[in-house]
């Protein structure tokens, strides 16, 4: 059984069978009279979203359901909670606080089982970001994007989704959030050109796509304090983006906290594509899910 947890699940060729899924204009009803569990324990906008209405474009009914409802390993375990929705579902997506919940779900083999976002990674999103670079560049091998900030799941996700593109992938980190061994080991892997740079000025420098994210994600509220005053220097605004290329893209996995990590001038200037990123979510969901249908047909 496939599932999709991480884009290191996907090889080069099964992501741009994705993505052209993506584009084509005539959605398959891969999902008809199929049901998807959508469990979140965070909150979500985008995804949420997104997902919701690609199963209903593929012909099949999502059920949201807020974690508290299911109460992984409180209420009933992770496998229970997986056997029960399998009973009703063809898929299940999660959105979890640990990523081994999603490993669990998928170790036994019942139903595909898509991260819709964990501590480690988020896969629907860098799916995304490929089609909004795909879409502004043509062609994507050779290109480079650099990304400024915390080397969070976002930036775990997008570096592996350069390196099946043969993007290669530049990242300014404050000292002390960059990526750790285990990842840094995974992306290395995964045969990624990474390029580390201290300064936000040298990753930028040339860059195609300049990419932000938040430096608090969810779970981590508790030192969003702290990290203000750690990303001082880490803002992205007009000055580092007159570094990148001529016809640099900016992109940000949004919800964007406007004049910290990213100033509104480039959030909402002329080289942004936040919402035709956005909207890609859309488009890169029903991609993903009509590509796992037909491989754990
Ligand atoms: N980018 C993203 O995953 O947004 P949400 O948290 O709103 O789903
Ligand atoms: N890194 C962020 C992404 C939100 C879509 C988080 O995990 O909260």
């Amino acid at each position: 059984m496939r599932h999709l947890l991480e884009i290191d699940d996907l090889s080069s060729a099964e992501v741009n069978q994705i993505l052209d899924l993506a584009t084509s204009t005539d959605a398959p009803q891969a999902l008809a009279g199929k049901g998807m569990a959508l469990i979140f324990e965070k909150p979500s906008a985008r995804t949420r979203n997104s997902m919701e209405m690609a199963v209903v474009q593929l012909g099949g009914h999502p059920v949201y359901i807020q974690g508290q409802e299911v109460g992984f390993d409180t209420r009933e375990t992770v496998e229970d909670v997986t056997r029960t929705m399998a009973c009703f579902h063809s898929l299940v997506g999660a959105r979890v606080f640990a990523h081994p919940v999603v490993e669990r779900m998928a170790a036994l083999d019942l139903v595909p089982v898509v991260n819709m976002l964990s501590d480690a990674a988020h896969p629907l999103q860098a799916l995304a970001d490929l089609l909004t670079m795909r879409r502004a560049f043509g062609e994507l091998q050779g290109r480079s994007v650099a990304y400024v900030g915390d080397a969070n799941n976002v930036a775990r996700s997008l570096a592996l989704a350069a390196g099946r593109t043969g993007m290669s992938f530049r990242i300014s980190s404050p000292s002390g959030y960059g990526f750790g061994e285990v990842d840094a080991d995974r992306i290395a892997n995964a045969g990624v050109a990474i390029d580390i740079h201290n300064r936000p000025e040298d990753a930028v420098a040339g860059a195609d796509a300049v990419y932000v994210d938040t430096w608090t994600s969810m779970g981590q509220e508790a030192e969003a304090e702290q990290r203000r005053r750690d990303f001082e220097g880490f803002q992205v605004d007009e000055r580092l983006m007159a570094l990148a290329a001529p016809d640099a893209i900016f992109l940000h996995c949004l919800p964007a906290h406007r004049n910290e990590e990213v100033t509104d001038a480039v959030l909402d200037g002329d080289r942004s594509r936040i919402w035709v990123q956005a909207a890609n979510r859309m488009h890169a969901a029903r991609g993903a899910l009509a590509w796992l249908a037909h491989e754990n047909r």
